[in-house]
């Protein structure tokens, strides 16, 4: 493929066109401040900011538990199972505009179990629009549950559990919240029973947490894709086993500068992940507190860092097929799909 006949003005149109794979987008976290306050209004629960715009100006994170901390109490709306489908629902829509073959979607039942809403209200809700997005929008999804990590490893054994019921609605599990002090090895058990059953396995590992984070999320977990890991880059004999092994990592730019993981774009360490033979991805993480959805992650990281082309976008987008935990013949159909996209743009 000839990508030096792409001129860098064409990037932010190529980059939103292109067909691509969203793998790290938690579903509470694309709850919008709007739907925020119309679910709240809808299910009587108070809210300690007056207007969208007051609630808004609060999402200034210093760190990640920063963020957390406002992030569980925005999901404190959710309520009925058409609470969880209008959320889902709206973040598909979004997808299908800005190109999202497929998404793999994540979602914290922990989150609404211990504020007493029933698993499957929220599964089956998530679940509803999920296939309604595949029939009415083209759109591809799957489910993954995520295990909060600040929680016993007992709490996660027992929503296992409650899912098990619906182990036909999700696909894999993952582990998520507050990484510092919650090592991977404290749910080695867990994961271990998963694999078993057949889940696939992801792990945020090495966002705000060690390298050494993510050597335990692939030995001790056996995750088969990191979710972050920017910070592997602290550990070469790391590097070198990522890549050797194409390990995925799905990295989301603006998530790490409203995280305070890098100081802005511009010191993003996503090309250096690429030029080092990573698989590495571009997703969006919490898009409704981060400033932006997939395609804003792709356009403002491409802005800022003059080292990503064309070259690297097709990259990206392919990785993110590649990453992705569908049948290797779909697989193969978007990958054409994105070749012929970009084999268009010299025509
Ligand atoms: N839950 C939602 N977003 C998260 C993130 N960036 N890291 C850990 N847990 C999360
Ligand atoms: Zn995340």
């Amino acid at each position: 493929m000839n990508f030096a006949c792409i001129p860098r003005e064409s990037l932010p149109d190529i980059l939103c066109r292109m067909p691509k794979a969203e793998l790290h987008i938690h579903i509470e976290g694309s709850l919008e401040p709007e739907l925020i306050f119309a679910l709240a209004t809808r299910n009587n629960i108070p809210l300690p900011y007056p207007t969208v715009d007051d609630l808004r100006a609060a999402y200034a994170f210093t760190d990640l538990q920063s963020f957390l901390d406002i992030y569980y109490a925005g999901a404190g709306v959710l309520q009925t199972e058409d609470d969880f489908f209008a959320m889902a629902w709206a973040y598909l829509k979004r997808a299908k505009a800005e190109n999202v073959r497929h998404a793999e979607i994540f979602f914290d039942p922990q989150t609404h179990t211990e504020r007493g809403i029933p698993f499957a209200t929220v599964i089956n809700g998530l679940d509803r629009a999920v296939r309604r997005g595949r029939e009415e929008l083209g759109v591809s999804a799957s489910l993954i549950l995520c295990f909060l990590r600040h929680l016993s490893e007992e709490a996660a054994f027992a929503t296992l559990e409650e899912a098990l019921p619906f182990r036909d609605r999700f696909i894999g599990v993952g582990l998520d919240s507050s990484e510092r002090g919650n090592p991977p090895e404290k749910f080695a058990r867990v994961f271990a029973r998963c694999r078993e059953l057949g889940l696939r396995l992801v792990a945020h590992a090495g966002e705000e947490g060690p390298a050494g984070y993510i050597h335990h999320a692939l030995d001790l977990l056996k995750a088969e894709r990191i979710d972050h890991g920017v910070r592997c880059l602290e550990d070469p004999q790391l590097v070198a086993r990522l890549a050797e092994q194409r390990i995925p990592l799905t990295v989301c730019p603006l998530s790490n500068v409203k995280l305070c993981v890098f100081p802005d774009l511009a010191g993003h360490t996503i090309g250096r992940l690429l030029a080092a033979g990573i698989a590495a991805t571009i997703n969006s993480d919490d898009p409704a507190y981060f400033g932006g959805y997939l395609n804003e992650n792709y356009l403002a990281t491409f802005a800022a860092l003059p080292e990503l082309g064309a070259h690297e976008a097709y990259r990206l987008a392919r990785n993110s097929f590649q990453a992705s935990f569908v049948d290797e013949s779909v697989k193969a159909g978007w990958i054409r799909e994105l070749d012929e996209f970009f084999a268009q743009q010299c025509i």
